[in-house]
């Protein structure tokens, strides 16, 4: 079967007000700052792949070795006769879910959303190939704003994987996880991963790689902002840098100024001075005890934790109360 056309929630014009809107707020700040999700054009999902094959990624092997040891329990547990997928990406990992709700049957529905049109195009219409019997209903939208938009009815389990909720800002978190338990039903489930607190030694590599491959990645919102909003960057004459903030538990992914700049970006002129910095990313690390008191917060109740053997990434199965 082939994938159903991609729905679209966010059209084009609406990406570039977005970005337009997020670029004039934030790079008017002291100090600046960007969103993350603008990394994500073609080359940025692209790099993003990459980055998660590289030796000092840790994360997504972690959780990978947790779903290959529970995607049978969450089928079993959960039931669910819809699988949504919130920056969903390549899905490569969730594949060991569909496998396990494939054999054991129920499964109708897979649901990816993702602000990546390019990664959704890839992974429904590869994974409606797979998996045939299974709709494959792709969704480009964004998860901050649009959880209202997400199918109803049947038993839903949303996964949101990789650790993308600690992309977001701790009030952003908490809205977040707000709007996803007004989106769902009691009996629902909320899968989801998130990295843990551990030696700096051990994540700050993950973002400052050795290839280089992340450098690249923080390096790609300027190009974004180059191409959609016609500025002037020179992404070369800018350092990666990943900042591990001790209080926060939160690596910071910033791009340093290497020389003095003035950029021309929606008509205006932004400087920056030698050495400033851009923050262009947050990845918070979490605590269990953490974890499972944001989600009862927001009115889940925590089924199950799992770690990876290593104790390095966490998965969290929760019901909507
Ligand atoms: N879940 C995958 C991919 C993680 S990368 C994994 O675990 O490997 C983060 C993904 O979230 C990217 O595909 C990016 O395009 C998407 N994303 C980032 N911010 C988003 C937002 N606000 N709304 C929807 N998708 C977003
Ligand atoms: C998508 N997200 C969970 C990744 C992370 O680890 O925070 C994005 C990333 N940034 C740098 N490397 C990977």
């Amino acid at each position: 079967m082939s994938a159903e056309p991609l729905e679209i929630y966010l059209e084009e014009q609406d990406l570039a007000e977005g970005l337009r809107s997020d670029v004039r707020v934030g790079l008017t700040a002291d100090p600046k700052w960007l969103p993350p999700k603008w990394f994500y054009d073609a080359r940025g999902s692209e790099l993003f792949e990459e980055i998660t094959r590289l030796p000092e990624y840790y994360p997504t092997r972690a959780e990978r070795a947790v779903l290959v040891e529970r995607a049978g329990d969450i089928a079993a547990s959960t039931g669910a006769k819809t699988l949504i997928e919130l920056g969903s990406g390549s899905s490569e990992k969730t594949r060991l879910l569909l496998d396990a709700f494939t054999r054991r049957g129920g499964l109708g529905t897979f649901v990816p959303l993702d602000v990546s049109v390019s990664a959704l195009l890839r992974s429904t219409e590869q994974i409606a190939a797979d998996y045939p019997g299974l709709r494959v209903r792709g969704i480009v939208g964004d998860f901050t704003r649009q959880l209202d938009r997400l199918p109803t009815g049947g038993r839903r389990l949303v996964a949101f994987l990789g650790g993308t909720i600690g992309n977001l800002l701790p009030a952003e978190r908490a809205g977040f996880l707000a709007a996803m338990r007004a989106a769902l039903e009691p009996g629902d489930h909320l899968l989801i991963g998130t990295d843990l607190v551990k030696d700096p030694a051990v994540i700050v590599p993950a973002y400052d790689d050795a290839a280089g491959v992340t450098a690249e990645f923080n390096r790609n919102v300027l190009r974004v902002i180059n191409r959609e909003l016609g500025a002037d960057f020179d992404p070369a004459a800018f350092s990666h840098v990943a900042y591990w903030d001790p209080e926060r538990e939160w690596i910071e992914m910033r791009l340093r100024a290497q020389r003095p700049m003035r950029v021309r970006v929606l008509g205006w002129e932004v400087d920056f001075a030698a050495g400033e910095e851009l923050r262009t990313e947050v990845s918070a690390k979490f605590h269990p005890a953490g974890i499972a008191a944001e989600l009862a917060a927001a009115g889940f109740r925590r089924e199950e934790f799992w770690t990876d053997p290593d104790g390095l990434f966490g998965v969290t199965l929760a019901r909507a109360d």
